[in-house]
């Protein structure tokens, strides 16, 4: 696992995060989208060359000619300043990929709140890492924390709920090397349970204070493969749910490789259960359907202390069929049987945001991370009821439960790539309406549980990799992070996804006609094509901003200041720029539209996840996953010491925050 792969992430993050997904054949075979009109669609390489902003002077010059006060300007010590529901901030410069540090802008700081191996629950054992059990990391802190929020108490501003996914592992970095057997099989059921989430009271002595855990608190909970979901959904108890161990369909244990999410309307969070099929040995031949769904004979061996991700065992077979799904956690009902929801449909889930439309239906966006895969819209059946009521809140739980499933056409208009100016028109293509399929040849049974395979045959556009899908809080305009697509070839371009060998990644604006998150068509233009603006061999855009920018590569997941700013955080600039991955600042309306300004970075080997900004609070959270997963690293032989706590020689997974000094 030495070395770069595909120019993206190390070779030991694909092993572990997807199971060398870059290696393998593409799941999507479909052909959607993919062979166009080389003569009309060939990319005019059209190189637009524009500076980089090279740190806190560069972007004290850049805040000057904008007419923007730098924070360099801002009173000493609150350098923080909260600028309309924004951050003020002098942009640091790119960081190497060696550097093993957390980098913030001048006037910040960043704290630790929870760590890998930190106690959870309140009968948790004190943290050893030479000697970790599954039964400790039960009620322990998980590994590889991804989407993150603190979700504050009503009425209480300085407490609240922080909530973390715990996506996947990197064994070789947990665990001390051993030829031992028994020792081996006790370190898989160790990193099994370092899967899954944690919901832990936080507490803060005010708004200048980081967040800090509460040990012993009637929420904390942490969420394993022994932890109970409820299946529910129009494909709730379907014969392709059910298995010898759970022959109704309906209750599943646990949730796997729990990638981005978001926190709902109504407070409860969504989590996408995304790179499951690596955890499943054995399918023998598999067929398709489980093709689409990255099913293959190999897998992680887990099956050697769970019978069910073996699936040559016997009615083991759908196992897999029940996982792949949205999962909505309340962390306010630390007894409540958490929820996959099968009406948002099954795919390779990034996340999923929630809008309410004017007209009171939740409107749930969720890319499916996958190369030439799609994005997705559910729109509920039922409507938002406001109000802090646990009445309401009850009903709003609800909603997710049924309505309708669409999935995106992108069009081009025919003059984009000649031009440099990528946008279009798009609709939402019907899989699932009104309770019946809308799929010749599919059951609306299969159109839940096979959704990539309903969207296939209805002719949806095959994205380069949909990530993270936010609407904007303030426009309602819907912001897509299409991370990389480096088996894209320039056959295969088209407007929404113009470059070939496309390892930067794009960031599109999806625009919903007449606002109406409900309808049926929009309007869609490339915000951003990412990558380093000083590179001639990339062709990059900012939002039609011609100043200097930070260099950005690979956005993963975005999130919306209280002003409606866009910001993203990237995953794999370290194998494509060479920069440690970091969270940006991009303006998507007014003059500095597309000005991308860089607010952090984190270590090296680490990928930047689960941004918060909570501009009115003035600090932002971030979940650093994989610290120091670099070729070579291991257990005895660590590149990062982060969080620098002096806990362990190694990385440790962590959320921090990061404040002013
Ligand atoms: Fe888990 Fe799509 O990143
Ligand atoms: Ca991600
Ligand atoms: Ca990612």
């Amino acid at each position: 696992m030495l070395g770069q792969t595909h120019g993206s992430r190390s070779a030991s993050v694909c092993h572990w995060k997807c199971a060398d997904a870059c290696a393998r054949p593409d799941e999507n075979t479909s052909g959607n989208e993919r062979f166009v009109d080389v003569a009309r669609r060939a990319l005019a390489r059209r190189t637009s060359r524009r500076s980089v902003l090279a740190g806190s002077a560069a972007g004290a010059a850049l805040a000057a000619l904008s007419g923007i006060a730098p924070a360099a300007a801002a009173p000493k010590g609150r350098g923080a300043a909260a600028r309309s529901g924004s951050l003020a901030f002098s942009p640091i410069a790119p960081v190497g990929n060696t550097v093993d540090a957390v980098t913030v802008p001048d006037g910040w700081r960043w704290e630790t709140i929870i760590a890998w191996g930190d106690p959870v629950e309140a009968d948790a054992p004190a943290w050893d890492p030479a000697h970790q059990t599954p039964e400790a990391q039960k009620k322990q802190f998980g590994y590889n924390n991804d989407y993150l929020d603190v979700v504050p108490f009503r009425g209480n501003g300085n407490r609240g709920l922080l909530v973390a996914n715990h996506e996947y592992t990197n064994d070789e970095l947990m665990f001390p090397a051993t030829s031992d057997p028994a020792q081996r099989l006790l370190d898989l059921e160790t990193a099994m349970y370092a899967h899954g989430m944690s919901v832990v009271e936080v507490r803060r002595r005010g708004k200048d204070a980081a967040w800090q855990p509460l040990r012993r608190s009637p929420f904390n909970r942490r969420i394993t493969l022994d932890t109970e979901f409820v299946l529910d959904g129009p494909a709730a108890g379907s014969p392709l749910l059910r298995t010898s161990e759970d022959p109704t369909g309906t209750r599943v244990y646990g949730t796997l490789n729990n990638c981005a999410g978001s926190t709902t309307p109504w407070g409860t969070v969504l989590s996408g259960e995304e790179n499951v099929d690596q955890y499943f040995t054995g399918a023998p031949d598999p067929t398709a359907r489980e093709a689409r769904y990255g099913l293959n004979t190999a897998g992680r061996g887990w099956g050697a202390v769970q019978d069910r991700f073996d699936l040559s065992n016997a009615g083991t077979r759908n196992e897999p069929n029940r996982f792949n799904w949205v999962v909505e956690v309340d962390p306010e009902a630390p007894d409540e049987a958490p929820v996959k929801h099968t009406a948002m449909g099954r795919f390779k889930h990034e996340g999923a945001h929630v809008t309410i439309a004017a007209s009171g239906h939740a409107v749930a966006y969720s890319g499916d991370d996958n190369r030439f895969d799609y994005l997705y819209k559910f729109v509920s059946r039922d409507t938002f009821r406001p109000g802090p009521s646990q009445a309401a809140r009850r009903h709003n739980k609800t909603l997710l439960s049924d309505g309708d499933l669409y999935v995106a056409k992108f069009h081009g208009d025919g003059e984009g790539i000649a031009e440099g100016d990528y946008d279009g028109t798009g609709e939402w293509l019907p899989l699932y309406v009104d309770g019946r399929s809308m799929v010749p040849g599919f059951t609306a049974e299969e159109v839940l549980v096979y959704t990539r395979l309903a969207a296939d045959a209805v002719g949806a556009t095959g994205m380069d990799r949909p990530e993270d899908v936010e609407p904007s809080p303030v426009t309602g305009y819907v912001y897509m992070a299409c991370t990389n697509n480096t088996r894209r070839t320039g056959a295969q371009v088209d407007e929404p996804n113009p470059r070939p060998n496309n390892k930067d990644g794009h960031v599109i604006e999806l625009r919903e006609d007449g606002d109406d998150a409900t309808g049926t068509s929009f309007t869609w233009n490339i915000l951003l094509l990412c990558g380093d603006p000083e590179d001639p061999t990339v062709t990059t855009y900012f939002g039609g901003w011609d100043g200097p920018v930070s260099p950005i590569s690979c956005p993963d997941n975005v999130a919306f200041d209280d002003a409606g700013n866009l910001w993203v955080s990237t995953d794999g600039q370290p194998g494509t720029i060479n920069y440690n991955d970091g969270l940006f600042l991009v303006p998507v309306e007014g003059p500095e539209r597309g000005r991308v300004q860089q607010f952090l970075a984190v270590p090296t080997g680490a990928e930047t996840c689960g941004p918060q900004v909570k501009a009115r609070d003035g600090y932002v959270l971030v979940a650093v996953q994989h610290p120091g997963d670099l070729g070579g690293a291991s257990y005895e032989n660590p590149r990062s010491a982060f969080p620098y706590d002096g806990v362990f020689a190694g990385p440790r997974p962590a959320c921090i925050q990061v404040l002013p000094a």
